[in-house]
């Protein structure tokens, strides 16, 4: 069964703390974001339904949350997450171009993770960075100005640092 550890069980109980007694479901948010980085960097049903157990909610108002945002995932994904944004000012910069390069670079659809578990590719929503466009976020980075020279160096990046860090 899901259980948090003691460290981020603490860190849980203290963003619930910041809200008025009843108002712990305002805390959902931040708090998926910790299972998501505790377990794995997904959300399964079982994890859903822990965080509800916490918060005292629903289960359903916990996959309402979690299947409305695009970063919130929601099966296994790879050690490097993609997200490419595909709204008008990164489209209009060359975001479809960018997507079909990642694709045929790393031989997945949208959606998919490739075999060896490095990268899973998703389109989002704007990210906020129109200025810097077309980009992507991978992890807490955003990636900005995206070329295919630059997607083949960030690729490179990613498989230098997995073999780095294990
Ligand atoms: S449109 Fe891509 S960041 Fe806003």
């Amino acid at each position: 069964m899901a259980q948090f550890s003691a460290e981020k069980l603490a860190k849980v109980n203290e963003i619930i703390a910041r809200y008025p007694q009843g108002k712990q479901k305002s805390a959902l948010i931040p708090v998926l974001h910790i299972a998501q980085e505790e377990f794995g960097g997904w959300l399964s049903a079982e994890t859903m339904d822990y965080v509800a157990s916490i918060l005292k909610i629903e289960p359903i108002e916990v996959y309402e949350v979690a299947t409305f945002y695009s970063m919130y995932n929601l099966k296994p994904v790879g050690k490097y997450v993609f997200e490419v944004c595909q709204t008008g000012p990164c489209m209009l910069n060359g975001s479809d171009d960018i997507i079909e390069y990642i694709k045929s670079k790393l031989g997945i659809k949208v959606g998919e993770t490739t075999a060896d578990g490095l990268f899973t590719l998703k389109t989002v929503e704007c990210l906020g960075a129109c200025g810097y466009a077309p980009m992507m976020q991978i992890g807490k980075h955003y990636r900005e100005h995206l070329t295919k020279q630059k997607v083949d160096a960030i690729i490179d990046e990613c498989e230098r640092n997995a073999v780095t860090n294990n």
